[in-house]
């Protein structure tokens, strides 16, 4: 199980948050990983001036927007997992 988790605090959701929540539900829809990836919430990550704040796997990256969380989502995640990234 790999764990995904987008800060949903309020500099992080006014910053595009949701979107890329929406965009990662997205992704686990389409490759059916509701069994191998968990997507949470997690509030205020301490990192408010940088961004949209994520943690995939126990690494934290700030300034994430829907294109880098697509990025990280492949590299991250499908990759390991064992998926042809290139089709998502
Ligand atoms: S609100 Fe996301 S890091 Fe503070």
């Amino acid at each position: 199980m790999i764990t995904v988790s987008v800060c949903v605090g309020s500099s992080c959701h006014i910053k595009g948050a949701p979107q890329i929540i929406e965009r990662l539900q997205q992704f686990i829809a389409s490759y059916d990983l509701w069994n191998q990836v968990e997507l949470k919430g997690v509030f205020c990550m301490e990192r408010c001036t940088q961004g949209v704040t994520i943690e995939i796997g126990g690494e934290v990256f700030s300034a994430v927007d829907v294109v880098a969380a697509e990025e990280l989502f492949r590299t991250m995640v499908l990759v390991p997992l064992g998926f042809d990234s290139s089709e998502a």
